[in-house]
C-alpha cells in the first residue's frame, strides 16, 4: 500500500461479517488513534463461580456478564494456574522458535494440516498492516489418544508442557460458559454437552523481531479485529501490546498493569451471535512501537469454537429485546470458514 492509498478500514469485510458491527474503524494504528487512559478491564475471581455456593455464583456471572456486554473483555483471576506454567511456556517457545533453523523447523509442519504442528512464518502487509507471524498449534484435545502420535513434537518436554498447559486452561471452559448462561438468564447447564465436544485451540504465536520495514511506516504487529469463536483466553504475558476499541467512545483502551498469572478474556462473534448481541464481541488489535518491533513477541491464545457440525442459534434470554430480529441457526463450521477469510485478506 502506497502512502497515498486510502487506508484499510473493516468495511473491507462488511460481505463477511455475521453479526451486527456499527463502529468502522482503521485495520492499522493511526497518528490520528484516540486514546482511553481511565477505563480499567474488571478483574473478576473464576474462583467464586468454580468453588464458590450460589451466591456467589450468582455474583461471579452477574459481574462477567456485565463487562461482556460493555467491553467484551474481563481478566481472570483465581483460577488455580500457576504462573510458572507460563514462563516455561515462554521459555520452551522462545527455545524453538528463535534458535531452531528454519529448516530444522520446517520438520515439525503437520503432514496433512489436520492436527496443526509448526507453521512457517508468513508476512502479509495486504490490510496495511506488516504482520509476520510463525506459530505451533495443536487442534486436539489433550486427552485424545492421536495428541502424542499425531503431531511431530519437537521435544516431549514441548509435548508434555502443551498438554498441561491446554489441561490447566480446559477447566476453565465450562464455568466460563455457565456463568455466561447464567448471567442472560438460561440454564447454567444449556452448554454442557456441546463444551464436553468444542474445539479449544491453542496456538502458540511467534513474531520474530522485524528490523527492516523496506522503508514503509507500517505500525501494529497484527490487525484490528474481532475473534471468531466462542471466546479467547489470553494468559498475561501474551498481552503486551494488546488494545481493544470501546464501542460507545470510539477510543482505544490499552490492557496494562496484569499480573503475572491474569487471564484475559474476551467474547467472539460466535457468543455475540448466540447472545442477540448482547454480549460484545470487541474490536482488538495488537500495538507496536518502533522498538518493540525490534523486539520477538511470543504469545500463546487459547480460542474456543463450538463443534463444526454444532447449529450456533439464539438463546431464548429476557435480555434480549423482544424487537430484535433474530439471527438464522448457521453450522459453527460454516460461520468460522467464513470469518477466516478475513485473515487471508
Ligand atoms: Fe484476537
Amino acid at each position: 500500500m502506497g502512502p497515498e492509498a486510502e487506508p484499510y478500514t473493516n468495511r473491507i469485510f462488511a460481505d463477511l461479517e455475521l453479526v451486527r458491527k456499527d463502529a468502522v474503524y482503521l485495520l492499522a494504528e493511526s497518528d490520528s488513534d484516540e486514546f482511553d487512559d481511565e477505563t480499567r478491564l474488571a478483574r473478576l475471581d473464576i474462583g467464586q463461580y468454580m468453588n464458590g455456593d450460589d451466591s456467589a455464583k450468582e455474583a461471579f456471572s452477574q459481574a462477567l456478564g456485565s463487562s461482556m456486554r460493555t467491553l467484551g473483555f474481563a481478566i481472570l483471576t483465581g483460577h488455580g494456574i500457576d504462573a510458572s506454567l507460563y514462563e516455561d511456556a515462554a521459555r520452551l517457545a522462545s527455545a524453538f522458535f528463535a534458535e531452531r533453523s528454519p529448516e530444522e523447523k520446517a520438520r515439525f509442519v503437520c503432514p496433512d494440516r489436520r492436527t496443526r504442528g509448526y507453521t512457517p512464518p508468513d508476512l502479509f502487509a495486504r490490510t496495511g498492516v506488516l504482520t509476520m507471524l510463525e506459530d505451533f498449534r495443536v487442534d486436539l484435545a489433550h486427552d485424545d489418544p492421536a495428541f502424542a502420535s499425531a503431531i511431530p513434537w519437537p521435544s516431549d518436554e514441548l509435548r508434555r508442557l502443551f498438554g498441561t498447559y491446554m489441561k490447566e486452561h480446559q477447566r476453565l471452559l465450562l464455568p466460563i460458559t455457565q456463568s455466561l448462561l447464567q448471567y442472560m438468564g438460561c440454564a447454567p447447564s444449556l452448554y454442557d454437552e456441546r463444551m464436553a465436544r468444542c474445539e479449544a485451540l491453542l496456538r502458540w504465536n511467534y513474531y520474530p523481531p522485524v528490523l527492516d520495514q523496506g522503508g514503509a511506516t507500517l505500525r501494529s504487529r497484527f490487525m484490528a479485529h474481532e475473534d471468531i469463536g466462542l471466546f479467547t483466553l489470553l494468559p498475561c504475558p501474551s498481552a503486551r501490546g494488546l488494545q481493544l476499541l470501546a464501542r460507545d467512545t470510539g477510543k482505544w483502551i490499552r490492557v496494562t498493569g496484569l499480573e503475572p498469572n491474569d487471564i484475559v478474556l474476551n467474547i467472539g462473534d460466535t457468543f455475540q451471535r448466540i447472545s442477540q448481541d448482547v454480549l460484545v464481541s470487541t474490536t482488538h488489535r495488537v500495538s507496536a512501537s518502533r522498538e518493540e518491533l525490534a523486539q520477538p513477541r511470543i504469545s500463546f491464545p487459547l480460542g474456543v469454537y463450538l463443534a463444526n457440525d454444532d447449529s450456533i442459534e439464539p438463546l431464548d434470554s429476557p435480555l434480549v429485546p423482544e424487537s430484535a430480529v433474530r439471527y438464522a441457526p448457521i453450522k459453527a463450521g460454516d460461520l468460522r470458514r467464513q470469518l477466516l477469510r478475513k485473515f487471508r485478506f
